[in-house]
Parts: structure tokens; C-alpha cells; sequence
């Protein structure tokens, strides 16, 4: 399972990339408006620091905007993916830069048959948001288990990408689903490592080793 990190803060990117284990990076028009340096430089740090997808989203919303868009973006370093909205215009647009052998993340999936739309349309990634769709008091996940069960059904490769997760349970599930992808906000990102029995028991571990070696049986 591949975990990316779900943000434009460059800081979080560096500290959390550290461990090796970051597999790639979403950002979104709101993410990018919470960070005062312009986008363009932002998308090129985060590109220096991450070796896997960086997603860069395009804000047009006819497909020739968005394949110029898409187009000036994917020249920023060779791991952006374009990402596009999931909508008539945006599909259009994810055949014509896939031509250009430029790879399209569509984004805001909230249903099987728009999964099925961007995978049609050669979509690399599809982003269904399952933090939104429990918002408006439906199931997130379960878009996600029937959008694995289709593609096994028809073969279709495009990757998919948990996306608007709120904490760990929704992580535990995609990987129980066997969702591709899952882009986890920070605060996610960093509680998955932590347990507290984990802390406990190294401090106990550490203790009795101490407590052994001051009554002598250790050298
Ligand atoms: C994914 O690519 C989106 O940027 C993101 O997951 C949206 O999450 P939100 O619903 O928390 O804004």
C-alpha cells in the first residue's frame, strides 16, 4: 500500500519524508492557498523532496484550459501528475494529456460510475474523497470496496487513491479493501506510527536492562 502525504506544507513534506516512507504527494487549491510562496516554487520543493507522484491541480474548467494548464505544469519536474476535476470537460482533457504522456489524478470521485468514467478516460489515478461523502452522513469506504470490486471486474489499471481521510480507521480500511493509494493530512500521517503500549513497553524494556545491569548480572 502506498501512503502519500496530503498537503503543500513543504515543512511537514521534509520532516515527514525523513523515514523513507512517503510514497508521493497530493495537493489541492486549497492546500496550496494556505502557503504564502506561489505555487509554482512550492510544487518545485516538494518535487526535490520526494522521489513519487507529486500532484499538481490544474484550476481551468474547459479541457483546453486544463491541458495548457496541465501541459505547463507537467514541465515542472518529471513526477507532477495532473490532476483534474472529475467532470465532462475534465475527462476530455485527461485523453488528450495522456497523448502527451502526461499522467491525470481525477479528483473529486464520489461515485462508482464517475470511477468508472475516469478510468475509461485513461485516468493513471482516481481520487474518490471518503471523508466528505461520511460528512453528508454516508459511507465513505464503501465507494471505496465497490470501486475495487469493479475494476477487478473489468481490469481496469487506474489506481485508486483514498483521499479526504480523517483519521487512522479510514486507513485501516483501505488497506483492508486493498485500495492503492491512501493521502493522509499530517496529523494522520504521523499518528499511524504511534501506540501507546509501544511507548510502554520500550520504557519497560529500558528499565529492566538498567535495573540488570546496576545489580551486576550485565557487563
Ligand atoms: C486529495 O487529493 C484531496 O486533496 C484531499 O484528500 C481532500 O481532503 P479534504 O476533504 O479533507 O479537503
Amino acid at each position: 500500500m502506498k501512503f502519500f502525504l496530503d498537503t503543500a506544507n513543504v515543512d511537514d513534506i521534509r520532516e515527514l519524508s525523513a523515514m523513507g516512507l512517503v510514497d508521493g504527494i497530493t495537493t489541492n487549491p486549497s492546500l496550496l492557498a494556505k502557503e504564502p510562496a506561489p505555487d509554482r516554487e512550492i510544487y518545485e520543493q516538494i518535487c526535490a523532496l520526494v522521489e513519487g507522484p507529486v500532484s499538481a491541480e490544474v484550476v481551468s474548467t474547459d479541457c483546453d484550459g486544463m491541458v495548457r494548464e496541465g501541459r505547463e505544469l507537467s514541465k515542472i519536474a518529471p513526477n507532477i501528475i495532473v490532476k483534474c476535476p472529475l467532470i465532462e470537460e475534465g475527462l476530455k482533457a485527461v485523453r488528450v494529456l495522456k497523448e502527451d504522456g502526461i499522467r491525470v489524478n481525477v479528483t473529486l470521485c464520489f461515485s462508482v460510475p464517475q470511477a468508472i468514467f475516469a478510468a475509461k478516460a485513461g485516468a493513471y489515478i482516481v481520487s474518490p474523497f471518503v471523508g466528505r461523502l461520511d460528512d453528508i452522513g454516508t459511507e465513505g469506504m464503501d465507494l471505496i470496496s465497490d470501486i475495487r470490486l469493479v475494476f477487478q471486474n473489468y481490469g481496469y489499471e487506474t489506481e485508486i487513491l483514498v483521499a479526504s481521510i480523517r483519521h487512522p480507521l479510514h486507513v485501516i480500511e483501505a488497506a483492508r479493501i486493498g485500495a492503492d493509494i491512501a493521502t493522509l493530512p499530517a496529523n494522520v500521517y504521523r499518528s499511524l506510527l504511534k501506540h501507546p503500549l509501544t511507548d510502554i513497553g520500550l520504557q519497560r524494556f529500558l528499565d529492566d536492562h538498567e535495573k540488570a545491569k546496576k545489580a551486576g548480572s550485565k557487563s
